[in-house]
């Protein structure tokens, strides 16, 4: 099944130099597309709306402090079982989880800066889509 999902290469990850290379874990996935990408700072309205329904939790405030912290990619990512694919690619929220091999197992240690985003279900990538990329919803 063809699907397209939202992912977001977080503050951590273009510091560090790593964005060519998640990239390119993407890229060689057999059938995936990647049909957009942009390097670009997130405001706070930006981000209330991608992590509106975690408003309250413990974790939010200094989730959208690091997420503002300096630019981040954001891609749309095409191709067979991709929502799964991505989320299966990144490894859990918790690195120090994430079995090596994984994004996160091999580049993460702290939670909050755990490196990529990926939607998590067909309705959430069509949500943010439409939060990223207006003009692809
Ligand atoms: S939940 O409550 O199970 O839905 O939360 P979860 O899916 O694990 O995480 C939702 C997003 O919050 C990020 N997160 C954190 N950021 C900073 N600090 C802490 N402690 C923390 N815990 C969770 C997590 O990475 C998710 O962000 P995204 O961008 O979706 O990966």
């Amino acid at each position: 099944m063809s699907q397209r999902t939202l992912v977001l290469l977080k503050p951590d990850a273009v510091r560090r130099g790593l964005t060519g290379e998640i990239i390119s874990r993407i890229e060689r996935k057999a059938g995936w597309q990647i049909t957009a990408l942009e390097l670009r700072d997130l405001d706070t309205a930006t981000l209330e709306q991608h992590y509106g329904e975690h408003k309250g939790k413990p974790f939010y405030e200094p989730l959208v402090a690091f997420m503002s912290s300096g630019p981040v990619v954001a891609l749309i990512v095409e191709g067979e079982r991709v929502i799964e694919g991505v989320r299966a690619l990144a490894g859990p929220t918790d690195p120090i989880a994430a079995a090596p091999g994984s994004i996160r197992g091999d580049y993460g240690v702290i939670v909050r800066e755990n490196l990529i985003h990926a939607s998590d279900s067909e309705e959430s990538a069509e949500r943010e889509v439409k939060i990223f990329f207006p003009g692809r919803a």
